[in-house]
């Protein structure tokens, strides 16, 4: 668990904090008495098993589940997120581990889905040439280079893809940026483009990022801190600069061990 310099650190100064959150879907209790904080700044990586409750745990960040009990602090004042557009609101956005982008339509269009830039005037026309703009401009200042903003989605890699849900989701204003699994199904090429793109994000500051991640030494190297998830409930959490592959890897496998010789 948390040591008492993570939590004094925390405490002072936190974008989010989650006390004793229990999910249940029917029978299934996907979160089990799950308690985290994410300072304000700081890259949170979480890692787990298939079925762990991690993005069952993101979608009630993100207002898209409601806990079934426990309390949620966004930015130091307890509040019990609604709906998605209401933490859009308090400026939590999150990129899902199915992207949620609309291939056929165009980079631009793409970074302002839902929120289109309208010309004054009576008609409230669409401004293309704006969103066309803006867009470039966004990419460029967080140094996500496309070759140009028309291009469809679906012609773009993996990696680029993702780096424009990540620029849509940065270009609203978000100050909590949630990302369930963006290094999936990756190569290393496209991986370290988004690692760059939030290290990036990071220096920029400003913003607070949880990343649910599998890939232990990219987790590492990325996130100030670690939480392990283990069958809906945290079973670890260190500071990344203080664990090392080796030691996650000898939780995970000690826990398997103890799951096949309880099964035998
Ligand atoms: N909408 C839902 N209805 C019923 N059960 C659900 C629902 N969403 C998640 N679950 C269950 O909750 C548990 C946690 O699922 P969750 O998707 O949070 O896991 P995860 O850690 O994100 O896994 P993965 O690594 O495979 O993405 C699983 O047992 C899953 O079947
Ligand atoms: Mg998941």
């Amino acid at each position: 668990m948390a040591d008492a310099a993570i939590q004094s650190a925390a405490a002072t100064d936190l974008a989010l904090r989650g006390d004793n959150i229990v999910k249940c879907f029917g029978a299934v209790t996907a979160l089990d008495d799950v308690s985290l904080t994410l300072g304000k700044g700081e890259i949170l990586g979480i890692l787990g098993d298939n079925g762990a409750g991690k993005s069952t745990l993101v979608k009630i960040l993100t207002g898209f589940h409601q806990q079934t009990t426990g309390t949620l602090h966004v930015h130091g004042q307890e509040t019990l997120l609604r709906s998605v557009d209401h933490a859009r609101s308090l400026g939590i956005e999150c990129v899902y581990q199915d992207l949620a982008l609309a291939n056929s339509l165009s980079i631009y269009h793409n970074m302002f889905l839902n929120r289109e830039i309208v010309r004054r005037g009576p008609f409230r026309l669409v401004d293309h040439k704006a969103m066309r703009e803006r867009a470039a401009q966004c990419l460029d200042a967080i140094g996500v280079h496309v070759p140009f903003v028309d291009l469809p989605v679906e012609r773009l890699s993996g990696g680029q893809r993702q780096a424009i849900a990540v620029a849509r989701a940065v270009n609203s204003n978000a100050r909590i940026l949630l990302l369930d699994e963006p290094l999936a199904a990756m190569g290393a090429r496209e991986a370290a483009l988004i690692i760059d793109l939030v290290l990036r994000l990071k220096e920029k500051g400003g913003l607070s990022i949880i990343m649910i991640m599998h890939n232990y030494a990219q987790t590492l190297d990325i996130a100030d801190r670690i939480m392990l998830m283990q069958r809906g409930r945290v079973t670890y959490e260190q500071r990344s600069a203080n664990t090392s592959v080796t030691e996650l890897m000898d939780i995970v496998r000690r826990e398997y061990r103890a799951i096949r010789e309880a099964a035998a």
